[in-house]
């Protein structure tokens, strides 16, 4: 892991954003906890999310479906047969690796040696050997570019083997009676299943969409980056219905609709990257990847896939339901296309942070601060009274009180307003509201600005539009 990357992972831990899961037992690997900041900018995100959903588009509503599904539901889906990841052991330090991610690891330092050609060939290779599921050439590849386990510095490698990410867990009490459910693995499936139900109750019409935020679960095989890949996450998706025939249209259209939102969000263009797939699954006719130039390297934030009609269409035969949808403007019946777009709230979270993250010097000194965007910042403002006496206390609680309805906001009296000043930086709070005595006088107040530190004077009756208008989005 690169500098960067330890410094936020440390900052994030230290400052109340994200902790290793159940850290008092030394961590539970890939699995993290959001701490005080962490959950206001996570829900910050979702909230963002949603109402861009399913507020600006009067197309699209939400739903809410359960973790655990009907086993069938995976089979139909794909993910029993075919959510694998080639994974291999070392045989002398016993560490588990996947081994796509080896070989691309070997590319990558192909690519900064300057050896670019070299490193191309070495992925073609690899995926050749994936499509045609030849397992033992893959590990041939491995021996043959003498790649060495990072821990024990051989390559004492086994076999290559498919391992499936999906955890699975007994329901119900008796032995006999028990039988193996999954972990979804993706929110997906729960809207594909709930197609008709929402259509039908919701009144919709095609084209439209259904968006979901919820708990996924996976049993990577690396668990690395931090928040990057996790064991437990949670996505945001929705799947939008179309009229056969359409779906290139509308996957166009949500290809740009989502790059602007990430660009509204503050993320600068040259930090954001398309990626088309060249390489489809067996269920996509068309698929593309946003990509963010993290601290290492440009990696996958969102994906948005053509599905054509293959979920659909699956569940109808697995469940011998219909999953047709009746067009009154054509006069047809069909199954719907699926345009899909999916995000991990955890990974535009580590986004937005690592695009925040500023630690430089100015004037030979050090200021460390997170410059996000207002509308997801965790705290919008702070109301520091100059002074714990003069009646400066109760007149900063009279402001705080008069905007936490509408903002969440920090009250603090005591330290340096220096000192607290440094503190809201490092949380990423917008607006620090100081409370002297001249606002006794005029009923007016300081804003210190987090990004430039400049200060200007306001009228306590203007804070409450300033706030609005500045954290809107
Ligand atoms: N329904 C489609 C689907 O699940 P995906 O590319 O496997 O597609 C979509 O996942 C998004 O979910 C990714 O772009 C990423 O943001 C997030 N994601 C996937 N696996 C993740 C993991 N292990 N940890 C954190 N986020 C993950």
């Amino acid at each position: 892991e690169n500098a960067q990357l330890k410094d936020i992972i440390a900052h994030a831990k230290e400052y109340g954003f994200v902790y290793p899961s159940s850290e008092i037992y030394d961590g539970l690997q890939a699995v993290y906890d959001y701490g005080a900041y962490g959950v206001e900018l996570k829900n910050n995100l979702k909230r963002l999310w949603w109402e861009t959903m399913t507020r600006l588009n009067d197309n699209i509503v939400g739903i809410d479906a359960s973790i655990f599904m009907h086993p069938t539901t995976w089979k139909a889906s794909g993910h029993v047969d075919s959510f694998n990841d080639p994974m291999i052991d070392n045989k002398d330090s016993k560490k588990r690796y996947r081994a796509d991610v080896l070989i691309e690891d070997k590319a990558a330092a192909y690519e900064n040696a300057g050896e670019k050609e070299r490193a191309q060939d070495l992925l073609n290779a690899m995926v050749r050997l994936l499509e045609a599921e030849d397992l033992a050439g893959v590990r041939d590849l491995i021996i043959n570019e003498e790649i060495k386990c990072p821990i024990s510095g051989t390559s004492n490698w086994t076999d290559v083997r498919q391992f499936n990410l999906m955890f699975s867990t007994q329901v119900g009490s008796v032995a006999e009676d028990a039988s193996t459910i999954y972990l979804r693995p993706e929110t997906a499936q729960g809207i594909f299943v709930n197609f008709l139900n929402v259509q039908k109750t919701a009144r919709m019409k095609v084209p439209f969409g259904i968006a979901q935020i919820g708990k996924a679960f996976r049993n990577e095989i690396v668990a690395r980056q931090f928040i990057f890949r996790m064991r437990e996450f949670e996505q945001m998706e929705m799947q939008f219905f179309v009229r056969p025939g359409s779906e290139l249209d509308w996957y166009k259209e949500w290809s740009e609709t989502r790059m602007k939102w990430h660009k509204a969000l503050g993320i600068p263009e040259e930090k954001l990257r398309r990626h088309d797939h060249e390489k489809l699954a067996h269920y996509a006719n068309a698929a593309m990847d946003i990509e963010y130039q993290f601290p290492f390297g440009f990696k996958e934030v969102e994906g948005i896939h053509s599905r054509t009609d293959f979920d659909l269409k699956s569940h109808q035969e697995f469940s011998k339901k219909k999953q047709q949808y009746f067009d009154p403007e054509i006069n047809k019946n069909y199954i719907p296309f699926v345009i899909e777009t999916s995000i991990g709230a955890d990974r535009l979270f580590l986004m937005t942070l690592c695009n925040a993250f500023v630690d430089e010097e100015v004037e030979g000194k050090q200021r460390t601060y997170l410059k996000f965007h207002p509308a997801i910042a965790p705290v919008k403002a702070a109301i520091l009274p100059l002074t714990k006496k003069d009646g400066l206390p109760e007149k900063g609680k009279e402001i705080f009180d008069a905007l936490k309805y509408d903002f969440n906001i920090i009250y603090e009296d005591s330290g340096s307003i220096g000192k607290r000043y440094t503190r809201q930086d490092l949380i990423g709070t917008p607006y620090c509201i100081a409370v002297d005595h001249q606002t006794l006088e005029d009923n007016t107040v300081t804003i210190r600005h987090r990004d430039t530190t400049e200060q200007e004077r306001v009228a306590i009756a203007d804070l409450h539009g300033r706030l609005a208008e500045a954290c809107s989005f």
